[in-house]
């Protein structure tokens, strides 16, 4: 195969990526090299059709990204066949087509393609396409690696099957517990940037520093952090959680650089994450040690935890589990456990009831251990405590390649 031109060469992220694209328009061609720079690649599209990239890739690299478009091939699951022929084992591939066709997109899935765009593509959906690869680097990168001695936070994301099923009330007293009761230091980190309400359900008052670390990855260190952090107590401190609407903060590099300083300061880090925005929100299952998926009983929970335990699978998580929460919040529209349970395929890592002193302590910005009372959820939050202990359940991931996990 012919020498790499030096303009396609890049070095991306987490692990470095040969990076290689084509454009057979001038808009594609702006929004790829607009994207390349902003990320500092040095990389530029080839003009011309798909043809060009197989004259482009190198003999020997395992860590090829390639953006095909394929905009204008009559056939182009075929090109993609001759495009994969053409790559390295282990090459990542992302195709621009200008078919809005579901079955030539689940056939270029299924063929391998790590994602299909049509075109004209979106900005967000190039840069989430791009963040979805390299969150799967820092996946392989860490589990090439799972017993390297070290010495990092374990890393715990929560999500909400629904709006509402108390995913940042399980978030928060966990933390609570494991600070207060397992004498560890935990940061909480919440990831609803626009409306998250941990530092409201600790009675604290939210910062700024989350959004600004997301926006200034360059400027994160210690120090940045410590002010960054707004403080419950000694040991537990929430990131995050502000007021302004964020939303176009779409590049997961700052989450993730967040994560590898705050896991250097504390023992657990248990991120708050939204279902909306997809970038941080695989960014967060990408790198998590655990994901805790919160669902109530309904239909529409069951549906909606299903999807998303396939979805952290896909991202790498590292083990994914359920927490029923509510239980018993309503009459009607609740299926029996055996039956979501059933649905889900799994056992449920915790089961909560419907409990007054929950809300009362939510409403009241306190965690269930200081509620008089909720003796029963209290008891069940210290026993997803210990189903969530690495010596119950060894996790050998890593975050980064930077190893294991702190002992609980
Ligand atoms: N087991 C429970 N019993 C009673 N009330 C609960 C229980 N769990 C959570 N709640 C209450 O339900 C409300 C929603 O909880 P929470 O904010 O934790 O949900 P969420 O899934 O994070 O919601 P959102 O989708 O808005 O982020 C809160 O008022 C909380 O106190
Ligand atoms: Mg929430």
């Amino acid at each position: 195969m012919n020498a790499p031109s030096p303009a396609s060469v890049a070095s991306a992220g987490p692990a470095d990526r040969y990076l290689i694209a084509n454009a057979t328009s001038d808009e594609t061609t702006v929004l790829l090299n607009r994207e390349f720079e902003r990320r500092g690649w040095p990389a530029r599209a080839l003009p011309g059709d798909w043809r060009g990239l197989l004259m482009s890739v190198p003999d020997q690299t395992a860590s090829l990204l390639l953006i095909a478009d394929l905009c204008d091939v009559e056939n182009p699951a075929q090109a993609f066949d001759e495009i994969a022929a053409g790559c390295p084992d282990g090459a990542s591939v992302i195709v621009i087509g200008d078919r809005n066709d579901a079955r030539l997109c689940r056939s270029l899935l299924a063929a391998g393609a790590d994602d299909y765009l049509v075109a004209p593509v979106r900005e967000e959906d190039l840069t989430d396409a791009i963040e979805s690869v390299l969150a799967m680097d820092s996946n392989l990168v860490a589990r090439a690696r799972p017993d390297k001695p070290s010495d990092r936070a374990r890393i715990i994301a929560v999500t909400g099957a629904r709006g509402g099923v108390g995913a940042t009330t399980v978030a928060v007293n966990l933390a609570w517990l494991l600070a207060h009761e397992q004498s560890r230091r935990v940061a909480i980190v919440d990831l609803d940037l626009g409306y998250g309400t941990v530092a409201l359900s600790l009675d604290l008052e939210a910062g700024r520093g989350l959004e600004e670390a997301l926006a200034n990855p360059e400027r994160i260190d210690g120090l940045f952090l410590d002010r960054a952090m707004v403080k419950s107590s000694d040991r537990l401190a929430v990131l995050g959680g502000g007021e302004t609407d964020t939303a176009d903060i779409y590049d997961a590099t700052g989450l993730r650089a967040l994560l590898e300083q705050l896991s250097g300061q504390v023992d657990d880090i248990i991120i708050d994450l939204p279902r909306q925005g997809r970038v941080l929100r695989d960014a967060g299952l990408a790198v998590a040690d655990r994901s805790l998926i919160v669902s109530d009983l309904t239909i529409a929970g069951l549906r909606d935890s299903v999807r998303l335990i396939r979805m952290a699978a896909d991202r790498g998580a590292g083990s994914v589990d359920v927490v029923v929460n509510r239980q018993g919040a309503r009459r009607r529209g609740e299926m029996p456990l055996k039956t979501f349970v059933k649905g889900i395929g799994r056992e449920p890592v915790a089961c909560l009831a419907e409990d007054v002193r929950i809300a009362e302590a939510g409403m009241a910005g306190a965690p269930i251990a200081r509620q008089s009372g909720g003796r029963k959820s209290l008891l069940r939050f210290r026993h997803l405590i210990t189903a969530l202990s690495p010596v119950a359940a060894p996790v050998s991931r890593g975050l980064f390649g930077l190893g294991r996990v702190k002992p609980a």
